[in-house]
């Protein structure tokens, strides 16, 4: 009998001793170069101590270890917009390249929209990806997020300008 390897993967907040792991798994230039210039790079294991003191902080948590078999293999987040936006959450997510392509993240995402829909007021979650990434625009189609626009030249990575394609899936079409 074959193992559905969704069963075995499970959101859970981070804890002190995931410094290792995230400091490992994080300090990979194919993730920096996929997300925000806010992420460190090189990544070191204080930039891991911080970042999990930042999130245990949190209240309520948004931030989230991505566990698969009992191991961290990444992290996904939302953060819950302000003002006007308030009813809006945007999520975030890498995962350590020797997991890609078992349809974690897409587990993990839909794990974080169940959580986001049933404990804060939203109405919509969301992503902004660079036009280049194309396994994260799979993994939001996938989950059931649409398109709703391109930002045209709104980002610069690596000193290179680029589109951002922005996601987004509506409460009321999300699908448990
Ligand atoms: C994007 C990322 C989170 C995907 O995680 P993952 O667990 O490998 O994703 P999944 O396995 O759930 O799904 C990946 C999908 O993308 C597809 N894919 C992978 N590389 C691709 C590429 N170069 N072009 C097109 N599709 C691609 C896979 O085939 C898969 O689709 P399928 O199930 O239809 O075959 C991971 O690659 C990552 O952390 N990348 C760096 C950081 C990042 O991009 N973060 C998101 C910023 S918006």
């Amino acid at each position: 009998m074959t193992t559905n390897i969704s069963e075995e993967i499970k959101l859970r907040p981070l804890e002190t001793s995931d410094n290792n792991q995230i400091a490992l798994l994080a300090n990979n230039i194919k993730i920096w170069n996929n997300v925000r210039d806010l992420m460190p790079y090189p990544y070191s294991l204080k930039d891991a101590d911080e970042f999990i003191e930042f999130c245990t902080n949190e209240e309520p948590t948004t931030t989230f270890a991505i566990v698969y078999k009992g191991e961290l293999t990444g992290l996904i987040g939302l953060t819950l917009q302000r003002d006007v936006y308030r009813l809006t959450a945007e999520v975030g997510y890498w995962l350590g390249e020797p997991y890609w392509n078992k349809g974690i993240t897409s587990k993990a995402l839909k794990l974080i929209l169940e959580y986001g829909f049933a404990k804060f007021d939203l109405i919509k979650i969301y992503a902004g990806v660079f036009e280049y990434n194309k396994a994260s625009q799979r993994v939001l189609e996938k989950t059931g997020f649409k398109l709703e626009g391109v930002l045209k030249k709104s980002v610069i990575k690596n000193n290179v300008i680029c589109d951002e394609y922005r996601y987004g899936l509506l409460k009321e079409l999300y699908i448990v």
